[in-house]
């Protein structure tokens, strides 16, 4: 199974500015900035784009999958067929799709099975403690009421981050911390590092920026 090092994982949400071809661009843009700062770079895209994106040759992973069986299973983002086009893992649990923790568990295992990356979102540490029990590759605190606010939860509550660490490699020694919700430059990512995250899951401070290739290289500089 391919693995990371402190990855830079941007989730496309289901944004208009990165609709129809635009999609292509900021991840070509991404790729771009990958090569040259020679760092892990992850996009999360629409789940309709996996198998176009995949082929320029960078990380993608599903922003979601359901705990469905492959067959007669309709509106549902199944892990097998995903990564058929090209998938190499996916978040689970995102405070804007959250699944119940008995999916969870049953979704990190698949993944697993499948050689696939598993990123869990945890909305607090409580959730931090439930979810880090069934051993994630990452585990992504994301505080719902900092995501897309523009205030980095490294500044507005960075001791949630360092607790998230403390409480999940207590579970799950292996499992890493990514930072989430509200990232919007270098210095937030700086700050989740010396707090013991080890990689950045962001959205809206590289999808609404006025330039994604500067600002995706600025973010992933810090990364190296
Ligand atoms: O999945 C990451 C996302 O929820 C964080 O949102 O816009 O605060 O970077 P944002």
């Amino acid at each position: 199974m391919i693995t990371f090092d402190k990855p830079l994982v941007i989730n496309l949400k289901n944004y208009y500015e990165i609709s129809g071809d635009n999609s292509t661009k900021i991840v070509e843009d991404a790729k771009k900035a990958s090569v040259l700062n020679q760092t892990d770079i992850i996009i999360a895209p629409p789940p309709s784009s996996i198998l176009a994106l995949s082929k320029i040759k960078i990380p993608i992973i599903s922003q979601h999958v359901d705990d469905v069986p492959v067959g007669a299973t309709t509106g549902f983002i199944v892990p097998e067929i995903v990564k058929s086009y090209g998938a190499l893992g996916s978040i689970i649990n995102h405070s804007e799709h959250k699944i119940e923790h008995v999916q969870i568990k049953n979704l990190v295992k698949r993944l697993r099975d499948l050689e696939m990356v598993s990123i869990v979102c945890a909305a607090d540490l409580d959730e931090v403690d439930a979810v880090s029990r069934f051993s994630p590759d990452f585990l992504a605190i994301e505080p719902p009421e900092l995501i897309g606010k523009g205030v980095a939860v490294s500044k507005a509550n960075p001791s949630i981050i360092k607790d998230s660490v403390r409480v999940a490699k207590r579970n799950s020694s292996a499992v890493r911390v990514l930072c989430g919700a509200g990232i919007v430059d270098k210095h937030d990512v700086e700050k989740a590092l010396e707090l013991g995250a080890e990689g950045i899951l962001i959205a809206s401070g590289i999808v609404k920026s006025s330039s994604w290739y500067n600002k995706i290289l600025e973010l992933s500089s810090v990364l190296k």
